[in-house]
């Protein structure tokens, strides 16, 4: 993989790993920093060989927002012709499951790009929120939506006008997080999470994805018409009777397609 500057992409077997690497900055997200991490792992999404992919950052910061300093040099004809955060609608598209492993600060972008993923282990020295009510705008990178549908309306509107952090604790009683570990275990508690999750089968893995993310954006009856027939289409997965069969004869599925 190629050298980048304010990221470094690392494979241990099936799992892809992003630490998102601008200490000085507490890892702000740059246009810059935007462009390498969405190219990565689309990069990464593209591989079969990969069956998950990891987003960190350091023990002190996930990443402590969007680039305050680069976004007070923009006009609004600026960010309204370059579009921009656009860039990170394709991380929030791709197939390949994606766990963000929070330690320290994820603050407005930074805790919209930990909610782009499908799933969010937290260090207990994790901090979230939504700050960017103090710096006079709102969140701009899907905070507002995420962030309501993940904990619902009376806790989004909570944080994102008071602006007030959150711990790994309430952030896991809200439902922003699926888990929370001790700090010092974050990274093998979703090496292992991670490695699970890879070694599954890949078609099955892309398809409860995409069920999961049509809940989101369906009617009820609609998305449960799309899981059926997904469900369904599944029956032409060699790897659905590889899992059934090795099921009924109590041994361990052999997947194809992984
Ligand atoms: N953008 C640019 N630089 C940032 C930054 C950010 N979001 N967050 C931190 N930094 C920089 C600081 O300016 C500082 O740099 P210098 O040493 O050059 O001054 C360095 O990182 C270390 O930060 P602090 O000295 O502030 O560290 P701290 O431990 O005292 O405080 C913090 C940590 C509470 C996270 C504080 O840095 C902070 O409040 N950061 C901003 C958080 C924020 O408002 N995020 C929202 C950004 S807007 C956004 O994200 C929009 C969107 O929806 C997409």
């Amino acid at each position: 993989m190629t050298d980048h500057e304010n990221i470094v992409v690392s494979r241990d077997g099936r799992v892809a790993t992003i630490t998102l690497n601008r200490p000085k900055a507490l890892n702000a997200l740059n246009h810059a920093l935007m462009t390498e991490f969405v190219a990565a792992a689309e990069e990464l999404d593209a591989d079969p060989e990969v069956g998950c992919i990891v987003v960190t950052g350091s023990q002190k910061a996930f990443a402590a927002g969007a680039d305050i300093k680069e976004m007070l040099e923009q006009s609004y004809a600026d960010v309204y012709v370059k579009d921009w955060f656009s860039a990170w609608d394709r991380f929030g598209a791709l197939r390949t499951p994606t766990i963000a492993a929070v330690s320290g600060y994820a603050l407005g972008g930074g805790c919209e790009v930990a909610m782009m993923c499908d799933i969010i282990v937290a260090a207990e020295s994790a901090k979230f929120g939504q700050p960017e009510i103090n710096l006079g705008v709102l969140p701009g990178m899907g905070g507002s939506q995420r962030l309501t549908r993940a904990v619902g309306k009376a806790k989004a509107m909570d944080l994102i006008l008071t602006g007030r952090q959150i711990g790994a604790e309430e952030a896991e009683r809200s439902g922003l997080v699926a888990r929370v570990v001790p700090t010092e275990e974050l990274l093998d508690q979703v090496g292992e999470i991670a490695s699970g999750i890879a070694e599954k089968s890949l078609p099955a893995v892309y398809a409860a994805k995409e069920a999961v993310q049509v809940a989101l954006e369906s009617t009820l009856t609609e998305g449960i018409r799309f899981e059926r027939r997904t469900f369904m289409a599944a029956f032409a997965f060699e790897d659905r009777t590889e899992g059934m069969q090795a099921f009924s004869e109590k041994r361990a599925p052999q997947f194809r397609h992984r």
